[in-house]
């Protein structure tokens, strides 16, 4: 039995993989710790509260007591970080909190590990370490590190200090690079929800710069069926990249979500670019593919169309989101 301390299972990728491994395998035994941030929402796990194979602790990975409190009680063996500040649009607002938990919680589980010993540690990082590309070319496990954002910044510095405590002290350290995700559950500041959800409402679809910056996108589940192999098979000390060939402008994007709506091109707004803005990310992962055999399964237009569905079918989910409800809900259930 594997007992895996996933951090920020109540997020967005790593609420998909704890429904999606629970489901699927019995040989796991899953803590989740997360901080309840504004993108964390327990009601994305809704029906696995009660699994006898499932525990949730609300924490900070900054909390190094707490952490070393689970690995001891627990005794855990595997760590899965997915626990970040992800937004890049936050980090250039202000870059403090990405720096403390991106970094800083990456140390503390890094240095807990080291403490108790595990079997294997998978670092959930981003193709955005590597920076932007021309208009030819895809980033490689060996393409250098050049993160332009805060975001991105923060998590290259995780994922240096990952490799240095492999490196140094022997952590069986393992990371992984995705590109893009979409999916149920993504909180709607991010490009894909946030368009729908507008769409929905009849409200503008903002466009940064000329919308022509382009994007590898893959479905939340290939990306973590691609976590569980490493999970699993990925070599100790190795970088996989994770990504699904799927390149979009985002204007493209766009006018598929309006045209799948039904709704007029009248509703997208051309808005000021972000600063520093990542003009092309485009992912090779031949080697996840050769060394460990992941494909992704799901093609785009299909996966595009099933989120678009679950959009609309769970309203609720995220108006309780934009009306700010959901927080009122961590309050009475979990009092810090
Ligand atoms: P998300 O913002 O939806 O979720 C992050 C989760 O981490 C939330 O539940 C939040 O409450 C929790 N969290 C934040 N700070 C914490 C702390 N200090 N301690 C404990 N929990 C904390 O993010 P996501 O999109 O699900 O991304 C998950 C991981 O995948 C991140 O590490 C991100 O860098 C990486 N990633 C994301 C994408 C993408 O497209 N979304 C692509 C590649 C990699
Ligand atoms: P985002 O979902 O924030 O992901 P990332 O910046 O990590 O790639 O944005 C995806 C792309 O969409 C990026 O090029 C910025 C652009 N974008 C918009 O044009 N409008 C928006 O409202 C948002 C949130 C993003």
């Amino acid at each position: 039995m594997k007992k895996i301390l996933v951090t920020g299972g109540a997020g967005f990728i790593g609420s998909n993989f704890i429904n999606y491994i629970l489901k699927t395998r019995k040989d796991v035994f899953i803590v989740n710790l997360d901080k309840l941030t504004y993108a964390g929402n327990l009601k994305n796990l809704t029906g696995v509260e009660n699994h006898p194979n499932y525990t949730f602790i609300k924490g900070d990975i900054v909390n190094d007591e707490l952490v070393r409190y689970i690995f001891q009680k627990y005794r855990i063996t595997h760590v899965i970080n997915f626990a970040a500040e992800s937004h890049v649009d936050r980090s250039i607002l202000g870059s403090e909190i990405f720096f403390r938990t991106n970094v800083l919680g990456t140390n503390i589980l890094l240095e807990t590990a080291k403490y108790f010993g595990i079997e294997k540690f998978v670092q959930i990082s981003t193709d955005e370490v590597y920076g932007s590309l021309g208009p030819e070319g895809q980033f490689e496990e060996t393409t250098p590190l050049q993160p332009n954002s805060p975001y991105a910044a923060s998590k290259a510095a995780a994922d240096m200090m990952a490799l240095a405590f492999h490196h140094t002290y022997g952590v069986p350290v393992v990371i992984t690079r995705c590109s893009n995700n979409y999916g149920q559950y993504q909180f709607p500041e991010k490009l894909i929800p946030l368009l729908i959800i507008n769409s929905l409402n009849d409200q503008k679809l903002p466009v940064y710069g000329d919308g022509l910056y382009v994007r590898d996108w893959i479905y939340v589940i290939d990306h973590n069926k691609a976590v569980e192999l490493v999970l699993d098979e990925g070599k100790i000390g190795e970088v996989y990249n994770v990504g699904a060939n799927t390149e979009k402008r985002n204007i493209e994007i766009v006018k598929l979500v309006l045209k799948q709506l039904g709704k007029s091109e009248e509703l997208i707004e051309f808005v000021k670019d972000r600063p520093g803005h990542d003009r092309r990310y485009a992912i090779n992962s031949k080697k996840i593919k050769k060394q460990l055999g992941w494909e992704p399964d799901y093609s785009f237009e299909n996966a595009m169309r099933d989120t678009i569905n679950w959009y609309i079918k769970n309203e609720k989910w995220w108006k309780e989101i934009i009306s700010g409800e959901y927080i009122n809900y961590y309050k009475l259930q979990y009092q810090a």
